[in-house]
C-alpha cells in the first residue's frame, strides 16, 4: 500500500491533494502545524469516504519537531512510507528592502530548509521510499518583487530537485509541481487576485483539478526524476509573450 506524508494538509491545497491520494487508495499522513481541527476533520471525512487517514504535527521550522515526526510515523502500524509530498509553504509579502532577518529565517525555513531536511530524513529513514513531490510555483518565473523571499525560496526549489534526483537514484524519484495561481492568497484583495489569475492563455477555470492531476501522474510514473511539471494554463507566458498572443478562438 502506498502510504504518503503530506505537509501541510489541513486545509486548502494540501487538504486536496490528501482527499485525492486518499480516494486514489493510499494511507495519508495530514501534517498540520496550527490547524488542528480542520485535520481532524479532514481526516474523518476521508475514513466517511471509504479511505484511511492520520494526524501528524510539527512546525517545520523546528528541526527536532520534524525529527520526532518521523519517529511518530516510523514506530506507528503505517510506519512504511512510501512517498513524501512537501506542500507546506509560507506565503510572505515583502520586497528585497522591506524584509528582516526575521523574515528570511521564516521563509527559507520553512520553505527551503524543511523541504530538504525533512526530503533527506525520508529517504535515509524508510526504507519503501520510492518518490518526492515538492510543491514550488509556477509565478517565479516572471519575479515575485513584492514577495521576494517566498519568489527565492520557490525558485530554489528548482535546484534543490534537481540535486536530490540525482542523490537519492535510483530508487527514489524527485519532481516538483509549479501551479500557477490556483488558490487566492489568504492576505490578497480580491482585485489583484481576479487580475493575476485570470491572466493565462487557456480557458480551463479548474487549475486545482491540473494540480491534482499532476500529482496522480507522479504518483504512477516510474521514470520522471529531477524535472518539473507547470502547471500555469500558460500563465508564465503572458507577460513574456504578450506582444504576439492573439485570441484564436472561432
Ligand atoms: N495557492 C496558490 O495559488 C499556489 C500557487 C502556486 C504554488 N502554490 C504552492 O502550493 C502549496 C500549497 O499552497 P497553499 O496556498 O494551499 O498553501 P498555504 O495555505 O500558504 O500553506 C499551506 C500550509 O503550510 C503550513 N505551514 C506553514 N508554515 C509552516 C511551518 N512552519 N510548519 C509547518 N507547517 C507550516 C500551514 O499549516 P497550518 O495551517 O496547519 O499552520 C498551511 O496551512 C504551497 O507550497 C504553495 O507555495 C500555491
Amino acid at each position: 500500500m502506498e502510504t504518503v506524508l503530506i505537509t501541510g494538509a489541513a486545509r486548502r491545497l494540501g487538504s486536496m491533494i490528501a482527499e485525492e491520494l486518499a480516494a486514489l487508495g493510499c494511507f495519508v499522513w495530514i501534517h498540520y502545524r496550527t490547524h488542528e481541527r480542520e485535520a481532524l476533520i479532514l481526516k474523518e471525512r476521508i475514513i466517511h469516504a471509504g479511505g484511511q487517514a492520520d494526524c501528524v504535527s510539527a512546525d517545520l521550522t523546528e528541526i527536532d519537531q520534524i525529527d520526532a515526526m518521523l519517529d511518530h510515523i516510523a514506530k506507528s502500524a503505517h510506519g512504511h512510507l512510501t512517498t513524501l509530498v512537501n506542500n507546506a509553504s509560507v506565503f510572505l509579502p515583502g520586497t528585497v528592502m522591506s524584509s528582516s532577518v526575521a523574515d528570511w529565517d521564516l521563509v527559507m525555513n520553512t520553505n527551503l530548509r524543511a523541504v530538504w531536511y525533512l526530503s533527506a530524513r525520508f529517504a535515509e529513514r524508510f526504507p519503501m521510499a520510492k518518490r518526492i513531490i515538492t510543491l514550488g510555483d509556477a509565478a517565479v518565473a516572471n519575479g515575485y518583487a513584492g514577495h521576494a523571499l517566498y519568489g527565492l525560496s520557490k525558485f530554489s526549489l528548482k535546484y534543490l530537485t534537481e540535486q536530490m534526483a540525482a542523490a537519492f537514484a535510483p530508487i527514489i524519484r524527485v519532481n516538483l509541481i509549479s501551479p500557477g495561481f490556483v488558490l487566492k492568497g489568504e492576505s490578497e484583495p480580491a482585485e489583484i487576485w481576479e487580475k493575476r489569475s485570470t491572466r493565462t492563455l487557456t480557458d480551463n477555470d479548474d487549475i486545482v483539478r491540473s494540480v491534482l492531476n499532476g500529482v496522480s501522474f507522479l504518483m504512477s510514473d516510474p521514470g520522471m526524476t529531477g524535472s518539473e511539471l507547470i502547471l500555469d494554463n500558460g500563465m508564465r507566458l503572458m507577460s513574456r509573450m504578450g506582444s504576439v498572443i492573439k485570441d484564436n478562438r472561432h
